[in-house]
């Protein structure tokens, strides 16, 4: 199986990466950590987070104790939906260094294709959010330019961008978007935007990359499903190695968070395995677009977004 993705300048980065979205701050810095120990060399991270200085930290201490050299590291961290704006950029991405105690990014993603009033962490209501018509995502690109320019990050992309969207951006880039980070697994495979990535020439990673393992359906928990599982007995592998294996197979980065040293170990472990075509057929039929981060949490009474003008817009 590949192992990374190759980069328009020939940089490369590994094609499974941890995710941290989601992990407490008290948490992350061993997961970090441990990760690191048995051979993770990306972090997938995002100012949203709220954790990027435990991120950091568990990065000092590995670099301290020789376990890697800044170099060995893929790093990527997100523009929160608060700093969109072309002047808002180079300070969010210098506070997301900071916090990293990092002197560059490896990618720096534009979190979502929604604006937020400075300062909104969460918003509430119509008047936390500012509409796409008034800050355009071209502007906020800019601000990435000027940021890979300045050498703050070796490269930019998107994340949540729908096909419209990065078509607009594409249109006026100077430098154009490497990479546009979505939710994918195999109940959402995104075969539509996966194809116009690969016409623009930008990879993508796929986030929750194990979908959601508690949906109340259990027709939509992913590692309990048949195929699924019966894929993991006879190649002597877990469900969620099937998972990700698939995924990365179709060539697309994936990001499993874990807290767990076991899991971190199995799932980094998922490079070692190859499915067999008969295996990715039948997986192809478990397609079913469905989104387990649906994007409803941007609709409010009145507000500029919804759910689905953000994904089909
Ligand atoms: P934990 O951190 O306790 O390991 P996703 O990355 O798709 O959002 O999924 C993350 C969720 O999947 C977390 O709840 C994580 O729990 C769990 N998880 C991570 N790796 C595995 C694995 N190999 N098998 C089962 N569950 C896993």
């Amino acid at each position: 199986m590949m192992t990374t993705l190759k980069f328009r300048n020939n940089d490369e980065m590994p094609i499974l990466g941890l995710g941290t979205f989601r992990s407490e701050p008290n948490e992350v810095y061993n997961s970090v950590l441990s990760a690191i120990k048995i051979g993770y060399r990306h972090i997938d991270c995002a100012a949203a987070y709220g954790n990027e200085k435990e991120v950091g930290n568990a990065i000092a201490e590995a670099i301290k104790q020789g376990l890697i050299t800044r170099e060995d590291l893929w790093v990527t961290s997100k523009l929160w939906n608060a700093s969109h704006g072309e002047e808002n950029v180079i300070p969010a991405l210098n506070q997301t260094l900071e916090d990293l105690q990092l002197d560059y990014l490896d990618l720096y993603l534009i979190h979502w294709p929604v604006v937020l009033k400075k300062g909104t962490e969460m918003p509430e209501k119509a008047s936390d959010f500012i509409p796409l018509s008034e800050v355009p995502l071209t502007n906020t690109w800019k601000g990435m330019e000027a940021a890979l320019e300045q050498g703050l990050t070796k490269h930019i992309g998107v994340s949540n961008f729908n096909e419209n969207q990065l078509k607009e951006i594409i249109a006026s880039a100077v430098h154009k978007p490497e990479m546009n980070q979505v939710e994918m697994h195999p109940f959402l495979q995104q075969k539509e935007l996966k194809a116009l990535c690969s016409h623009f020439d930008m990879h993508l990673t796929a986030y929750a990359p194990l979908g959601s393992l508690v949906d109340e359906n259990a027709a939509l928990r992913l590692l309990e499903n048949d195929t699924i599982i019966n894929i993991a007995y006879l190649r002597n592998m877990s469900p969620a190695q099937v998972a990700l294996a698939y995924t990365m197979q179709r060539g697309i980065a994936v990001i499993p968070k874990s807290i767990n040293e076991k899991r971190l170990l199995q799932n980094l472990e998922t490079i070692n395995y190859t499915l067999t075509e008969e295996d990715t057929a039948l997986l192809k039929d478990l397609d079913k677009g469905h989104r387990f981060i649906d994007g409803k949490f941007w609709e409010v009474d009145n507000g500029p977004y919804t759910a689905d003008s953000i994904w089909n817009a």
